[in-house]
């Protein structure tokens, strides 16, 4: 996850800000985003504590309005040129700090030419900028959230240190799914054999940060050995993409891991069967968010975490963040109703989507 410091003038583009900083909560924490340094203790050095407040953020975001570069004091002289003017400081702490800046124009704003700033940010003039329009502003938004997302220091790092480790859990993924075929013990493993399925473990990526948990593979998912590529899959698909997420950006899996017969409910025993298989997943994975699809895959893991939303129903519990953790740290599980109530019943497609909203946060 990103943290995004946000560098602006008042007078210059609050509103813009405002509205900026609203729609960025709907894809970042409230805790990633820092907007204003207002709580320098007395006695500290104030350009330590902003350069401190820069340090802890991988994107700084400065917001540049049509008089940014021109605006004055009381006394007539220009904000930007005077020593202690924040806006300055912290821009010119980003760019000592080598901190991925990203200029956002905003009402009729320009990047200003390097002659026209101060020496210390004269650099600042060099980053390429993102506009914000007022008619485009969501589509902007999304645009600048896609460039946060994909120029993060702090995710590549991540994804380059960790390539050892994602190896290492797609081999594991694939030591369960033996298990999982030569699980002839199962309530499940004989009708498995004699109708030709394949069990299903799951599909999708081994890193994933967000995990979806179905009930259980149809016949289409048997047929073909993967998760959710039946109607329900079509379903999820559609609520990923909403999101901008793809299938192989998440991963699935369900809590049975073979089909039962006909298009009945799981079966306690069988459950019990597919439990272990099923943390085994989670374990390997350690997803940050666990999202339920349904009332099984729900009660399944509220229980295991002995939450005390386990006696409530998947009515109440739809689209809930319940913040909690597992052995390997904080994690938060979101029970959603299963994409298949759409099939049923097409005015639940509006709660669905409404739900996957909220995951946009941990994106
Ligand atoms: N397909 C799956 O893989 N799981 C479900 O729960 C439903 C359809």
């Amino acid at each position: 996850m990103s943290r995004i410091f946000i560098n602006y003038r008042r007078q210059d583009s609050e509103g813009y800000v405002g509205r900026l900083y609203d729609r960025l909560l709907q894809y970042f924490s409230k805790d990633d985003l820092f907007i204003d340094v207002d709580s320098i203790p007395p006695g500290m050095d104030f350009v330590t504590a902003l350069d401190e407040a820069v340090s802890a953020c991988d994107v700084f975001i400065a917001v540049i309005g049509a008089h940014w570069l021109t605006i004055t004091d009381e006394q007539g002289e220009r904000r930007l040129d005077q020593w202690n003017d924040f806006v300055r400081v912290e821009i010119a702490s980003a760019i000592k700090q080598n901190k991925l800046i990203i200029p956002v124009l905003v009402a009729g704003g320009k990047m200003p030419p390097p002659a026209k700033l101060p020496e210390d940010i004269q650099a600042f003039a060099r980053r390429n900028a993102v506009e914000l329009s007022h008619q485009r502003f969501s589509y902007d938004v999304e645009r600048l959230v896609e460039v946060i997302r994909s120029a993060s220091p702090a995710r590549a790092s991540r994804n380059a240190a960790n390539a050892e480790m994602i190896e290492a859990k797609a081999e594991a993924l694939k030591g369960i799914r033996d298990d999982l075929v030569g699980a002839t013990e199962s309530p499940l493993y004989a009708y498995r054999i004699a109708n030709r399925h394949f069990p299903v473990l799951g599909d999708g990526n081994p890193d994933a940060r967000l995990i979806f948990i179905g009930e259980a593979p149809g016949k289409t998912e048997v047929e073909q050995g993967k998760p959710f590529c039946g109607p329900s899959g079509d379903v999820l698909a559609e609520m990923l993409k909403s999101i901008g997420l793809r299938r192989e950006d998440v991963y699935m899996t369900n809590l049975l891991l073979d089909k039962p017969p006909e298009k009945r409910d799981p079966l306690p025993e069988e459950i019990a069967f597919y439990k272990p298989f099923v943390d085994r997943i989670i374990h390997t994975i350690q997803p940050s968010v666990i999202i339920t699809l349904g009332r099984f895959a729900t009660e399944y893991l509220l229980k295991k975490l002995d939450l005390p939303e386990k006696r409530e129903k998947i009515s109440q519990l739809h689209g809930k963040l319940i913040k909690t953790r597992l052995d390997y740290g904080e994690i938060h599980v979101v029970p959603l109703y299963h994409p298949a109530v759409v099939l049923y019943s097409a005015s639940q497609k509006v709660t669905l989507q409404r739900d996957f909203e909220k995951l946009k946060l941990f994106i």
